[in-house]
């Protein structure tokens, strides 16, 4: 169980990259029980390995594969729904199959994964989930229209989940991040620190930094805190 002092038991979804990765990192240096998942067994096994933790391949997308994370993880006391995905361009040129990857990662399979495993933290009295979205969810953006919808379905679900799970003591909340230096943002050179210009602090997120403020969020310091989307943009969406 989760106390002040042990973060207890925590499945972090695409554990195996980026800012899942550095979630799992810094929990497992906090005492967590650390369980990541994501579709790339190597990349998988060697945070397992770094983090004393377990990797259990899943890929969201999939219905069964959801319900297999489901029964192997067990008992979970933190979720933090961090996997996603994007495809990007103008919404005449978005595919069915991009579109429905986009909805299946980001908004169904956290359904599904949070659907089974919130009830189960209720009937223990406790548990904090942490969804991870982005500042287009809030803010149009071009080129981003599926996306930015995917991940504006995953912040309705969190107020709904708070409403939901709340009174049995668990706890929902997400960040909605701004430009963050991981893998899938590299390809994009210099336009991630031109996006990051944009903002009042004028600098793009470390993994490790985002990986503090959910860790903040999934633990007991937070504990009157849920229902919230907390930005970690630098203060783009709050400035003009
Ligand atoms: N980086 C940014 O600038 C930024 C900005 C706003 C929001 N975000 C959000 O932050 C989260 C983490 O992104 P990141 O930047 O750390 O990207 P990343 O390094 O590419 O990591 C994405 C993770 O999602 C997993 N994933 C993707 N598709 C999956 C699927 N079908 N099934 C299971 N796992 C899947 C990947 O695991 P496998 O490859 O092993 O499947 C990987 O671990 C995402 O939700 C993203 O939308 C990022």
């Amino acid at each position: 169980m989760a106390t002040p002092s042990d973060p207890g038991t925590v499945l972090i979804t695409g554990g195996t990259s980026g800012i899942g990765r550095a979630v799992a990192r810094l929990l497992s240096r906090q005492g967590a029980r650390v369980i990541i998942s994501g579709r790339d067994e190597s990349r998988g096994q060697d945070v397992a390995t770094e983090t004393g933790g377990r990797f259990l391949r899943a890929d969201l997308a999939d219905a069964e594969d959801v319900r297999h994370l489901v029964a192997e993880a067990g008992d979970v006391d933190v979720l933090i729904n961090n996997a996603g995905y994007w495809e990007l361009g103008p919404s005449a040129r978005t595919t069915e199959p991009g579109f429905d990857a986009m909805v299946a990662v980001n908004f169904r399979g956290p359904f599904f994964l949070t659907a089974a495993l919130a009830p189960k933290m209720a009937e223990r009295g406790h548990g904090a989930i942490v969804n991870v979205s982005t500042m287009v969810a809030a803010r149009g953006a071009a080129g981003m229209a599926a996306y930015g919808a995917s991940k504006a379905a995953l912040e309705a679900l969190t107020r709904s989940w708070a409403a939901e799970y709340g009174p049995a003591g668990v706890r929902v909340n997400a960040v909605a991040l701004g430009p963050s230096r991981t893998e899938v943002t590299r390809s994009m050179g210099d336009m991630l620190d031109s996006l990051a210009a944009a903002s009042p602090l004028g600098r793009a997120n470390e993994p490790e930094e985002v990986a503090q403020v959910i860790a903040f969020l999934a633990s007991e310091r937070a504990r009157p805190v849920t229902g919230t989307v907390l930005p970690v943009d630098a203060g783009r969406v709050s400035a003009l």
